[in-house]
């Protein structure tokens, strides 16, 4: 560490112990720290050393402003999983070359065309539920997202569909927990977790090759809106087209990014939602009238109260970083906490209160509403995710009228992905 370094306070306590205190209940933990030292602190823990975590709305402002050579995404390590292509692993030009690439996927007409696609498997989904008997919505949402990602971004419909249906989502949640480990210098065998998970890409791969070949012989393939058809016809600044191998990688990014973040975000709807009687009568009076302002400003709020990312992280890459009064080194991680900002009193009054009024004719503020994080590495998909969760809750709501519950609210339960609720989203419905 340099000697200019000048980091926040931080609990003394040694790294073992502070390990033991995030393991028990994190969020917790932050709020005690944060309450005793502030809104920014040091911590040393296991695995990930010294991190410094910043939760004033300002000070992740100049964060997340910070330019690559300065401060840059330390995701990178998902790469192992997703591949040397994924976003996920690209920094710098590269990861900007990309992004250009991309963004027109989530562009306002083709969001549209999206919607269509939503609609139809919430509509199919939802007609399977059982009616006054309670059951766990978040399989139903995990379902919706899942399909919804393989037919907008991969384009795949019949037998392509039905397989990447079935290696995706074991695929995806190994990969999640092998993402914390090196990948192995040795062969261990196919039974071992590298081994399975190298089974898995190997049949994602010949899916993809056939999706890919398919596509390429589809005379409307400039007429197609799904994101695979856009990766093939798009063209980097020197014209050269995207190489096979980055658009798998980019395709599983996208599944591993937006389907359970999703499905996760919809479950914490419905668990809110049931617990706030008059404010759903108000939601449903509003929607059947043909508006959804109540509706917008219930999925910003959702996503307020129940971030289900609830950190983001930068390691510092310029000799010094300045945010505030401190001076980071190079190679200071720091973390971006999208949990204790969304918790702020002084930022969103009576934080606990589960409040969409508090959105209505009032969009979020970008500096102080972060669930998609921020700067070059914002979620690419936050368009469609909002928009998703608008789409599957119209049609729910729709469909079903949702019990109030009485039972207390659902803990935090950490998946491989997201924060969920920790029943999965208990419900009750009755046909409309
Ligand atoms: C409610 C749902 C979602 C939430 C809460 C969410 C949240 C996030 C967050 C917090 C980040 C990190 C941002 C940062 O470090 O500043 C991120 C990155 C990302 N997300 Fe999402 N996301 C969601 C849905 C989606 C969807 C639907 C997709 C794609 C279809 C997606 C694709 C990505 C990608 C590719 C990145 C990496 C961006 C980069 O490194 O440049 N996400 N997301």
């Amino acid at each position: 560490m340099t000697t200019a370094a000048k980091l926040p306070p931080g609990p003394r306590l040694p790294r073992a112990v502070q390990g033991l205190l995030a393991l028990t209940d994190r969020r917790i933990a932050l709020q005690m720290v944060r309450r005793r030292y502030g809104s920014a602190f040091t911590l040393d823990l296991p695995i990930f050393g010294q991190l410094v975590v910043l939760s004033d709305p300002s000070h992740i402002r100049q964060l997340f402003r910070a330019p690559p050579d300065g401060a840059e995404t330390t995701d990178t390590n998902l790469g192992r999983v997703m591949g040397p292509n994924s976003m996920f692993a690209l920094t710098g030009d590269r990861h900007r070359a990309q992004r250009k690439l991309l963004t027109p996927s989530f562009n306002g007409r083709r969001l549209a065309a999206y919607e269509t696609i939503i609609e139809r498997e919430a509509t199919d989904e939802f007609s399977t539920w059982p009616q006054d008997q309670t059951f766990p919505a978040m399989p139903s949402m995990m379902r919706i997202t899942l399909n919804v990602i393989l037919r907008a971004v991969f384009g795949a419909e019949g037998q392509e569909l039905e397989r990447l249906r079935e290696v995706l989502p074991p695929g995806i949640k190994l990969g999640s927990m092998l993402s914390l480990v090196p990948v192995p210098q040795w062969d261990w065998g196919r039974w071992s977790p590298w081994g399975r998970f190298f089974g898995y890409r190997r049949e994602y791969d010949t899916i993809v090759d056939r999706l890919i070949e398919k596509a390429r012989a589809d005379p409307g393939l400039g007429a197609r809106d799904d994101m695979l058809a856009l990766m093939l016809q798009s063209r980097y600044e020197d014209d050269s087209p995207m190489t096979r191998d980055e658009i798998a990688d980019e395709l599983i990014t996208m599944l591993a990014a937006g389907h359970e973040t999703t499905a996760t975000s919809l479950a914490w709807a419905v668990e809110r939602l049931q617990r706030h009687p008059q404010l759903l009568d108000r939601l449903v009076a509003d929607l059947d009238a043909g508006s959804e302002e109540l509706l917008n400003a219930t999925v910003f709020e959702v996503l307020r109260c129940r971030p289900v990312i609830d950190t983001t992280f930068r390691q510092v890459k310029a000799p010094t970083l300045e945010i505030g009064p401190w001076t980071f080194p190079e190679g200071q991680t720091l973390v971006a906490s999208i949990g204790l900002l969304h918790a702020d009193e002084s930022v969103f009054p009576d934080a606990g209160r589960f409040d969409p009024d508090r959105f209505i004719s009032r969009r979020p503020d970008p500096a102080e509403w972060i669930p998609y994080g921020g700067g070059v590495r914002r979620c690419i998909g936050a368009a469609f995710a909002t928009m998703e969760m608008r789409v599957v809750l119209r049609t729910l709501l729709r469909d079903y009228a949702i019990r109030p519950s009485k039972t207390r609210d659902e803990g935090w339960k950490s998946r491989s992905v997201a924060l969920a609720p920790s029943r999965g989203a208990l419900v009750r419905v009755r046909r409309r």
